[in-house]
């Protein structure tokens, strides 16, 4: 029999890709996702990547009703990787009670369902940004928790606190969180990737948008950070190796591994690279000019941000295989397939 794991999210950007990676694994999946952010197309990108279609259910998880019964109708899941969260962090200043109700309750009530129907194993999506400007570079799991500078930063602090007092008081829960740094590219094949609702407000999406037309042209946001050319440093990593991660903390939660029933991990390359490093590569490997202006800084930009994933290493046995170059390349594969 296969195993059972419910991704809730499974048809966003990173979801998609951890499907792909649990199929291609062998394990069995069942697929949450309201669509607020995705597009039910992605079943087909999942299915002809693997040949197989996953289960799915379209539920919003901010109703408990409908979540309660999915859960009597699925006994048999063995494992939840919990991706379903809204992520835009100007947005999350504007409504930040639809952030926490969409962040925190939907969180509470898979906890909930997982008590009682006692299912074992969990996977939360962090984020870096818990760290805020962090004190010391790379930045390690140790490095302190920053007060969050946005509603979205917060959710994802204050569902780690919910995920540790669970696994305090109940030893039989084990759990993981990921800390990603800055999810990019798409599958190799050009079926899944990443669909900005809008105009996107992330880096990559932008730049590929730029170079497909869509955008006049890319705003650099600022170039006089303490940095070696002025623009902002981050950990870009390539969203297949990111939904890779997702597959190892499983097993390890599934095969009794843990050290700790809750346990956190940086999810990163180890090497960070600044805005305009992404401008050049980007232009380099797909052989094109992008058209892009310096501005002022973004409200909320920290300057540096890259991780330290000895831990992920060591413990998860884990770490990043693909380059930012094979990322930059793989977006603009899936820009131009889209955009067609
Ligand atoms: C952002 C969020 C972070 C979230 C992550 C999700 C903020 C402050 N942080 O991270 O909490 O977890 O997305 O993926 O929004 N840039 C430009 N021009 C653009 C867009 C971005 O120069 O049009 C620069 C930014 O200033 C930054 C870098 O590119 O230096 C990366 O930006 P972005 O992709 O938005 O990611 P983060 O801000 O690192």
């Amino acid at each position: 029999m296969k195993t059972k794991i419910l991704v809730t999210g499974g048809l966003g950007f990173i979801g998609s890709h951890t499907v792909v990676a649990l199929q291609e694994k062998g394990y069995d999946v069942v697929i949450i996702d309201n669509l607020s952010n995705s597009d039910i197309s992605v079943l087909e990108g999942i299915t002809k990547i693997t040949g197989v279609r996953p289960e799915f259910e379209a539920i919003d998880l901010r109703d408990k009703a409908k979540v309660i019964d999915f859960f009597n109708r699925h006994s048999d899941i063995k494992g939840i990787i919990h991706f379903a969260a809204s992520k835009a962090v100007g947005e999350s200043v504007q409504k930040p009670l639809l952030y926490y109700e969409n962040n925190i309750n939907t969180l509470i009530y898979l906890l909930q369902q997982m008590q009682d129907k006692e299912i074992r194993n969990f996977i939360f999506s962090s984020s870096c940004t818990v760290y805020g400007e962090p004190d010391s570079l790379p930045i390690t799991e140790a490095a302190p928790i920053k007060p969050a500078l946005s509603p979205y930063g917060n959710t994802k602090q204050i569902g780690e606190e919910i995920i540790r007092d669970t696994a305090k008081a109940y030893p039989e829960f084990n759990s993981i969180a990921l800390r990603y740094f800055n999810p990019i590219g798409a599958h190799p094949t050009a079926y899944i990737g990443e669909l900005p609702l809008g105009v996107p407000q992330n880096l990559i999406p932008f730049v590929t948008q730029t170079a497909a037309g869509i955008r006049q042209e890319l705003s650099v946001f600022g170039d006089d950070y303490p940095t070696p050319d002025g623009t902002a440093i981050r950990d870009y990593i390539h969203v297949v190796d990111l939904a890779e991660s997702h597959v190892v903390a499983l097993e390890r939660l599934l095969n009794n591994r843990q050290k700790a029933n809750f346990e956190v991990f940086n999810i990163g390359t180890g090497r960070g690279s600044s805005v305009m490093e992404i401008i050049k590569s980007f232009e380099k490997v797909n052989g094109l000019k992008l058209n892009y202006k310096i501005v002022g800084r973004r409200e909320g930009d920290v300057t540096s941000v890259w991780a330290d994933t000895s831990l992920a290493e060591k413990e998860l046995g884990w770490k990043a295989r693909l380059s930012m170059e094979d990322a930059l390349r793989d977006a603009w594969h899936w820009q131009q397939k889209i955009s067609k």
